[in-house]
C-alpha cells in the first residue's frame, strides 16, 4: 500500500462523523449578531486579504460568507461579489453591512454547501473563509474549484482544536475529539491533481485578554459550558500555574491558508 491508495475523501467523512455533525443553519443564525460585532477585531481579515492576488479579477464568490468579513473587505476592488450562506441572519447582516459601507456590488445568496449551485455564476476568485465545516470535503473542494475562473482561497483549522486541551485536563474533562483539519484538504486536492500552496494565519486564543480570573472563568464558561465549583477550582489552579499562558488564554490556534490557481500549469 502507498499514499495513492488512500481515499482521503472517505477518511475525512469518517473523521467528521466521529467529531460530530456540522451545525444546522439555525445555530449560525443565533451566533450571527455576536460574530458581526467582532468581525473586524482580530488581524485575521487583513491577513487573509493580504494573501490574495486580485490581478485581472473582477468577480468573487464567498462561500459561507457569514456577515461578510472577506466579501466586504474585497468588494471595493471588484465589480461583483456574491456572498453565499445558508444562515438567513448572516445574510441579512451582510446586506446591512454592505449598505452601511456604500457597497452596491455585493449580492447575498441563501444556499447551503450541499444545495444545487447550477445557477451560481463562476467567478474569478472563490473564497471559503473559516467555513469548510462540511460532511463531504471532496465534494466541497470540487465545487470551489468548479466555480473559480482564476484562483481559490480557503482557510481551515490547523490542529483541529480551538481550545487548548490542557484546559480540559485542568477541569477534569475529556477534550472533544479534534476536528478534521487542513491536512485532509491538501491530500484531497492532491488527488484532484491540484498542488495547493499552504500558509498559516495565527489567531489569538478565544480566551485571551481576561484581566483577572473571574473574567477568565466567564470567557471559559462561554466556550466550555457551565463549570461546576470543582471545575472552577481546577481552572483557577491552571490560571495560577502559568500567568503568561493564562494571559494568552492557552496555546494560540492557527488557520491554514490554502490556495490554488486555475490557470497555471501544475495549478499551484
Ligand atoms: C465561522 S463562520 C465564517 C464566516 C466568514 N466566512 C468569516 O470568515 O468570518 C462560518 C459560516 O459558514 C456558514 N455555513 C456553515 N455551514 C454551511 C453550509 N452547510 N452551507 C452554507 N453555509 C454554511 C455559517 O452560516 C457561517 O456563516
Amino acid at each position: 500500500m502507498n499514499i495513492y491508495d488512500i481515499d482521503f475523501g472517505q477518511l475525512y467523512r469518517e473523521h467528521m462523523a466521529t467529531a460530530g455533525r456540522p451545525k444546522p443553519a439555525q445555530a449560525w443564525d443565533t451566533r450571527a449578531d455576536e460574530m458581526n460585532r467582532t468581525m473586524g477585531e482580530s488581524g485575521y481579515v487583513d491577513a487573509f486579504i493580504a494573501r490574495m492576488d486580485f490581478t485581472a479579477c473582477s468577480s468573487l464568490l464567498d462561500v459561507g460568507c457569514g456577515t461578510g468579513a472577506i466579501a466586504l473587505a474585497a468588494a471595493p476592488r471588484l465589480d461583483q461579489v456574491i456572498g453565499l450562506d445558508y444562515s438567513p441572519r448572516m445574510l441579512e447582516l451582510l446586506a446591512e453591512n454592505a449598505r452601511a459601507r456604500g457597497l452596491d456590488n455585493v449580492r447575498p445568496v441563501r444556499r447551503a454547501w450541499e444545495d444545487d449551485w447550477s445557477d451560481i455564476p463562476a467567478c474569478d476568485i472563490v473564497v471559503a473563509s473559516r467555513s469548510t465545516s462540511v460532511m463531504d470535503m471532496a465534494d466541497a473542494l470540487a465545487r470551489l474549484d468548479a466555480k473559480a475562473k482564476q484562483r481559490v482561497y480557503l482557510t481551515s483549522l490547523a490542529g483541529g482544536r480551538f481550545v487548548d486541551p490542557s484546559l480540559y485536563a485542568a477541569i477534569g474533562r475529556t477534550p472533544p475529539p479534534p476536528l478534521p483539519d487542513y491536512i485532509y484538504i491538501l491530500n484531497i486536492l492532491h488527488g484532484m491533481g491540484i498542488h495547493a500552496r499552504l500558509d498559516y494565519i495565527e489567531n489569538d486564543n478565544r480566551l485571551r485578554g481576561a484581566e483577572d480570573f473571574d473574567a477568565f472563568a466567564g470567557k471559559a464558561a462561554s466556550v466550555l459550558g457551565e463549570l461546576t465549583p470543582g471545575e472552577r477550582d481546577g481552572l483557577k489552579a491552571w490560571y495560577g500555574a502559568n500567568p503568561e499562558r493564562a494571559r494568552e488564554g492557552g496555546a494560540p490556534f492557527r488557520w491554514a491558508f490554502v490556495s490554488w490557481n486555475k490557470t497555471h500549469p501544475g495549478r499551484n
